[in-house]
């Protein structure tokens, strides 16, 4: 596989280099073959839109459904990089994770290939245009919370180098046909040429599930996942967005709707209404109480994925989380301002909206009263 990494032009590519036998394989696609499977990337064949490009749904001439993410123009210093980490995630394989099916590297392209995900994204159940269906029952809602788990805990414990994810959210947990949960985009900011912050995504749907000290002060780590999942998991939960527009323009997080509820023990006031009461109360109890952990305003104090998957199993009934607390978290109103995502009421529906800008920059210029000058760590892999 280490070979193709020199294969960096469209004429050069088609090399039909198959890395892996079998299911799991990924290999290079020409940007015409591209072309030809989404219909020329039709508007009518497009999934949706993110920070780092558009992804279309495709049919290639075997018959495999495919999802192809078209990158924002990348600069030619990036195309090694490129490859070297298009690379590495495909090395990636678990049974939670969107693995790569492909990719193409043309003169001024670059595109990604994965299997398309037929139940398409969490948020389109949660908030997008399956919600009123309610397909996810309670079971489903469990599976797709321990299988997320199950994904992250494998980045951040079992693949080497370590991988932070940096973007977990509803719209990157992914759906196929039986609902299992797959973990999209991993790994995914470290492709992005240099300048291009992955802060610069839009932050509709986003901003909710950043934990503080990354917001704030830039501070990447494993447990910015955790925080970011805890959020994910509230959601999962109560059916409600990250971040919410009350009447009257104020915006509120999702901890700080649920926080009083918490303290309170109020569960089934906390629980996804569409679920018609029907839900396992021990269950919700401890996934509320796994997300209010992971959720912990100071890194340290969250758990760490493999507490969070043995808790949500229910493996550790008298563990060490069972002490129920929160404390929710305010953005900066200067951070909340930036946020998009909750203004309309159909979530992603509407695609037109501009991107967020919540530059990088903005953020360093916050400093962190914890740590001294020159201490701030960036890394993508820990
Ligand atoms: N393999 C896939 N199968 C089905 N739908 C997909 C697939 N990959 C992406 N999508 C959907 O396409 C849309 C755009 O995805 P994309 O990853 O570009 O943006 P995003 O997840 O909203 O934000 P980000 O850029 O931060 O990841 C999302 O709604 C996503 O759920
Ligand atoms: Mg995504």
């Amino acid at each position: 596989m280490g070979s193709s990494l020199s294969c960096c032009g469209s004429e050069k590519v088609d090399e039909g280099l198959t890395p892996n036998i079998g299911n799991n394989s990924w290999r290079i696609f020409t940007y015409k073959e591209l072309h030809a499977a989404t219909n020329g990337f039709c508007e009518d064949n497009k999934l949706g839109e993110g920070g780092f490009g558009s992804v279309y749904w495709g049919k290639t001439t075997d018959g495999l459904q495919i999802a192809v993410k078209k990158l924002k123009a990348m600069n030619s210093k990036a195309e090694m990089e490129f490859a070297v980490e298009v690379e590495v995630l495909g090395r990636v394989r678990h049974k939670n994770l969107l693995g790569l099916r492909g990719y193409c590297v043309g003169t001024d392209q670059r595109l990604i290939v994965y299997d398309y995900m037929p139940n398409l994204s969490l948020l389109s159940h949660l908030h997008g245009q399956f919600t009123r269906e309610v397909r996810l029952d309670w079971k489903k809602r469990m599976h797709i919370a321990i299988g997320s788990a199950e994904g992250l805990l494998y980045l951040h414990h079992e693949v080497t180098p370590h991988i932070i994810h940096r973007d977990i959210k509803a719209s990157n947990v992914l759906l196929d046909s039986n609902f299992e949960p797959l973990v999209a985009d991993f790994g995914f900011a470290k492709l992005i040429p240099e300048g291009v912050s992955h802060m610069t995504t839009r932050v509709k749907g986003t901003l909710g599930y950043l934990a503080p000290e990354y917001a704030m002060w830039g501070k990447v780590s494993e447990s910015c996942d955790v925080y970011s999942f805890g959020i994910l998991l509230l959601e999962i939960m109560t059916g409600r967005k990250p971040i919410e527009k009350l009447p009257g323009g104020v915006k509120r997080t999702i901890t700080e709707w649920a926080e009083p509820l918490i303290i309170k023990r109020r569960f089934k006031d906390l629980v996804d209404p569409k679920l018609r009461g029907n839900f396992d109360e021990k269950q919700l109890e401890q996934a509320i109480n796994v997300a209010s952990h992971c959720v912990h305003s100071e890194p340290d104090k969250r758990p760490n994925m493999k507490e969070v998957v043995n808790l949500l199993k229910g493996y550790e009934p008298n563990g060490k989380l069972m002490d129920l607390r929160i404390e929710s978290i305010k953005y900066g109103e200067d951070l909340l301002a930036l946020d998009q995502g909750s203004e309309d009421e159909g979530g992603r529906d509407d695609e037109s909206d501009a991107y967020g800008v919540f530059g990088a920059m903005e953020v360093e210029k916050m400093r962190d009263p914890n740590v001294r000058r020159g201490d701030r760590g960036m890394a993508t892999y820990g």
